[in-house]
């Protein structure tokens, strides 16, 4: 494996807040498996922005009698401070509206029309008759003509996952006003899926070993049993990236044809802003380099047979567009791991019913970490999971604080009382303590494994399992009480606390960085785990648009065991995590639904 990782995550529709659902289906276990890699010394680039366009926002802004410019950048600016207080790291997120994204999107259009891989046909659209204008896809709703689901959008069914023909929605209806839309002719380009397909299913094939089930379900598992056929990849829509084709006003590139090219715009985009005009292609043409899409379930078909398709069908051609000399294929997805729904005190997360848990209004309230937590020992990998404020108020008061945090609280305090701050020296250890750091050790490699293997949930109680070794280790060697009486005993029952917390400390930061960090401070450390991040304005010829930047720092490999030595002076430590009181769960349910 090369020192590249792309971690590429979904981009946000700028029309909703982000809630609990969203941050712990794909932004945040991005987030920690792109910190795992960077502590591992791999060069990373995690890489997202805002969804700018689509008629969601165009919507929205008739509705307020704004513009969607104005929807757009009033969720962004949402996203930017959100990610920011949850230490979302990504080194660039910035957003569709730009640019260095249109201009991307275009060529990547152009090229594949080049290369005979799209085509135009007259095709029927649903139309307003009412409204006198074209109703995009996820304004007309109706029964689902596969599985017979009665709220399937008339292109993709949320039920059984398949990606709809147009027209062919049973009971169609306008979401916007419940009138009957009626199908009028309209000419759009179309991405020929139907000649990519054997390259699109061997690409499939080479990965089926390792994929996620649903997602292989959902994407090679369609391909066999329905095959591919082409798809409109343009809009009759002024609000978006337009038609770089003359004769095609009034049309604008289909908002997931344009969205998904965001993860390769980004990277671009990144390398103009360092410097260094092709960075982009140590994450894009080197055939080594890995990418991973930290994805929803509703946008695997896009992820896993769309994009890729796109890819393949830009053959060499794009690169000569961006001045390659040696021009290379992008590289295609090595994993997507999808995850699946949250729900919310068994109901479905709905925005519209206020029910939901949004991330800035939590985090007006509560800390990252045990946000964080909760969503990673909780995630829906393998099937939906369900917030539940009573589970959050016992992980939080039962594990984060009285197995985690007490455990690295009591043991700094002990050892910063009874040797002045500085780490015992132990003398020589004995099997039980070399067997505890050996446990400890082996974390890096069995965490290590779970979170390379994208199986956050287990890495994570897997590491908690190794903070309660460490109070069960406590309990035989009891350092408080051998303190009266024999007081090698208990420096080196603390010393080889220290040393395990120290190593929990690096096996926690991914999941917890904020916690990680402090504790980092307390052990005496003076160079921080993670870089930084920072807000920027940057301005091209669609204006000025506002990104969130990972500022890294020189590092190496972080990922290993503790080398505390007897005699480094550390602080004094305060309480890593705060105990809830049990009130917050009726206040917090309370909320819900109003
Ligand atoms: N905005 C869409 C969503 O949140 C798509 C995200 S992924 C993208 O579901 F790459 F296509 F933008
Ligand atoms: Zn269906």
């Amino acid at each position: 494996m090369t020192d590249h990782v792309l971690v590429a995550v979904a981009w946000p529709y700028a029309n909703a807040e982000i809630h609990v659902g969203n941050l712990t289906g794909s932004y945040l276990p991005a987030d920690i498996f792109a910190r795992f890699q960077r502590l591992l010394g791999k060069k990373v680039l995690m890489v997202s922005g805002s969804d700018a366009h689509g008629t969601p926002i165009t919507v929205r802004a008739d509705a307020e009698k704004t513009t969607p410019i104005n929807v757009y950048q009033q969720f962004h600016e949402g996203f930017l401070d959100l990610f920011q207080q949850l230490g979302l790291q990504y080194d660039l997120f910035s957003s569709t509206h730009t640019g260095n994204h249109f201009d991307v999107s275009q060529k990547i259009f152009l090229a594949l029309n080049q290369n005979g891989f799209l085509y135009q046909e007259k095709q029927e659209q649903w139309y307003s008759p009412a409204q006198a204008k074209f109703l995009p896809d996820r304004y007309v709703e109706g029964t689902c003509y596969i599985c017979g689901y009665d709220n399937a959008r008339s292109d993709q069914c949320d039920k059984c996952g398949n990606l709809l023909e147009a027209g062919k929605l049973i009971n169609p209806k306008s979401k916007i006003d419940g009138s009957t839309p009626v199908l009028k002719e309209t000419e759009h380009f179309f991405l020929d899926l139907g000649k990519l397909q054997p390259e699109i299913e061997q690409f499939l094939k080479n990965r089926a070993s390792y994929w996620r089930p649903n997602v292989l379900r959902q994407s090679l598992g369609q391909i066999q049993t329905d095959g591919l056929r082409g798809r409109p990849i343009t809009r009759d829509l002024d609000w978006g990236i337009p038609v770089p084709i003359e004769g095609q006003t009034g049309k604008c590139l289909y908002v997931w044809f344009e969205a998904v090219i965001g993860y390769l715009s980004a990277a671009v985009e990144y390398s103009n802003l360092i410097g260094e005009p092709d960075a982009w292609k140590k994450w894009w043409c080197d055939p080594k380099s890995r990418s991973y899409y930290f994805i929803g379930k509703d946008n695997i078909p896009f992820h896993a047979i769309i994009w890729p398709a796109e890819l393949l069908g830009l053959s060499t051609t794009f690169d000569e567009m961006m001045g390659s000399e040696k021009p290379q294929r992008l590289v295609l997805p090595y994993d997507v791991p999808a995850n699946e729904f949250m729900n919310l005190e068994g109901q479905k997360i709905s925005g519209s019913r206020n029910w939901a848990v949004y991330g800035r209004d939590f985090l007006s309230r509560y800390d990252p970490d045990p946000l964080r937590y909760y969503l990673t020992v909780n995630m829906p990998e393998t099937r939906d999971a369900d917030w539940d404020w009573n589970e959050f108020f016992h992980r939080n008061n039962d594990e984060l604080v009285a197995t985690w945090g007490n455990l690295a609280n009591r043991v700094l305090s002990f050892a910063y009382k009874h040797w002045e701050g500085v780490v015992p020296d132990p003398g020589d250890l004995t099997e039980l303590d070399m067997q505890l750091i050996s446990t400890i050790e082996n974390g890096f490699t069995t965490v290590g494994n779970e979170i390379d293997a994208v199986h956050l949930r287990s890495a994570v109680q897997e590491t908690m399992r190794l903070a309660s070794e460490v109070n069960k280790y406590l309990d035989q060697t009891a350092p408080w009480t051998a303190i009266k009486t024999d007081r090698e005993v208990a420096a080196r029952a603390i010393y080889s606390a220290m040393r395990a917390i120290d190593s929990l400390k690096v096996l926690f930061a991914p999941f917890l960085p904020f916690s990680s960090q402090q504790l980092h401070q307390f052990l005496g450390y003076d160079y921080p785990l993670f870089g930084s991040q920072n807000l920027e304005e940057i301005e091209d010829r669609l204006g000025k648009h506002r990104v969130l930047r990972y500022i890294p720092i020189d590092s190496g490999l972080l990922w290993q065991p503790s080398q505390l030595k007897p005699g480094h002076p550390f602080n004094k430590p305060a309480p890593l995590f705060k105990k809830l009181d049990s009130s917050i769960i009726e206040e917090e349910r309370n909320r819900l639904g109003s």
